[in-house]
């Protein structure tokens, strides 16, 4: 596995690869790697010859600079992990490779429709980051396929409609959601966890499920299933920021006669923002 940091030699690397007819997967992450990432880069090798992982943690895309400072960076261990799958190049731009004129000169992407929703209302500013970082690695990997985990549904979607609504030519893959045996979704910020908080967060899939049972029995006063879950939130301990049922392709909300529908949470728990989502699919 090569190790690239200046988009020079990453675009070096990329012509080779072109030239030789090689297809390129790409799985963009904020490194503080675990299994959920390594499944998006299994995935990756299945879909192309050659994969590229970056490891950047992108500042325009944390509206809490506090967040950003503490944001958990292990790069040797990252690279270690990726050495042991199937990564040809581990990209690790610096933030002034990326942001070569300073964050405030940086053009932005601004997605309409899903910026504004969801965890984009509770982190103003947080996905135009992530869809201005997306592009330029986009860009700079000229990517055949890039795979996303569904973890971030929103953020998928997000991906999904930037690349359409620009033409990017490369295919957006989302996975499912990587778990730990107790079916809490894996993720860098579950570290910012104690042992006790560790149990209890298990209790986000759980509610998520039983909202999905209920919804599946035909209940569908969705406004009193979600506030009911908020409730169950705080009594347990958390600081629920929202429990939507959305439709799955708008995000908008859920209306009784839709059939593919998403449920999405978002909740503090001690140091942590946690979010978690799942699919409910009617017949
Ligand atoms: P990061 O949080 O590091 O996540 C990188 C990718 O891994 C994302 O596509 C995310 O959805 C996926 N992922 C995280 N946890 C997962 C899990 N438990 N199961 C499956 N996939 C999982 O998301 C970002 O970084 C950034 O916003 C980024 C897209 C890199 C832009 O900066």
């Amino acid at each position: 596995m090569k190790k690239i940091s200046t988009v020079a030699e990453l675009g070096q690397q990329i012509s080779t690869w072109k030239r030789a007819g090689k297809r390129i997967a790409f799985v963009p992450t904020m490194g503080n790697l675990h299994q959920g990432h390594l499944s998006l880069v299994s995935k990756a090798k299945k879909l192309a010859d050659k994969v590229i992982v970056s490891i950047f943690v992108n500042p325009l895309q944390f509206d809490d600079k506090t967040d950003l400072s503490v944001y958990p960076r292990t790069l040797d261990a990252d690279i270690q992990q990726l050495s042991e799958v199937e990564c040809d190049v581990v990209f690790t731009p610096t933030a002034e490779v990326m942001y070569p004129n300073g964050m405030e000169e940086q053009t932005r992407i601004i997605v309409p429709g899903v910026d504004d929703k969801l965890c984009g209302q509770a982190r103003p500013g947080h996905f135009d980051g992530v869809a201005t970082v997306v592009t330029k690695l986009l860009n700079m990997v000229q990517a055949d396929v890039a795979v996303f985990g569904e973890k971030d549904y929103q953020q998928l979607l997000l991906i999904k409609k930037m690349v359409a609504d620009l033409d990017l030519a490369v295919e957006i893959v989302g996975l499912p959601t990587f778990r730990e045996k107790s079916g809490l979704a894996m993720s860098s910020r579950n570290q910012y966890l104690t042992d006790p908080q560790r149990i209890q967060a298990v209790e986000i899939y759980r509610i998520l499920n039983a909202i999905k049972t209920e919804i599946e029995k035909g209940e569908a006063d969705f406004i009193t299933l979600e506030q009911q879950a908020i409730d169950e939130l705080k009594q347990l301990g958390f600081e629920p920021d929202y429990v939507d049922i959305r439709h799955a392709g708008s995000l908008e909300p859920a209306k009784s006669t839709d059939k593919m529908l998403r449920i999405l949470l978002a909740a503090r728990l001690g140091k942590a923002r946690l979010i978690d989502n799942i699919a409910c699919e009617l017949k």
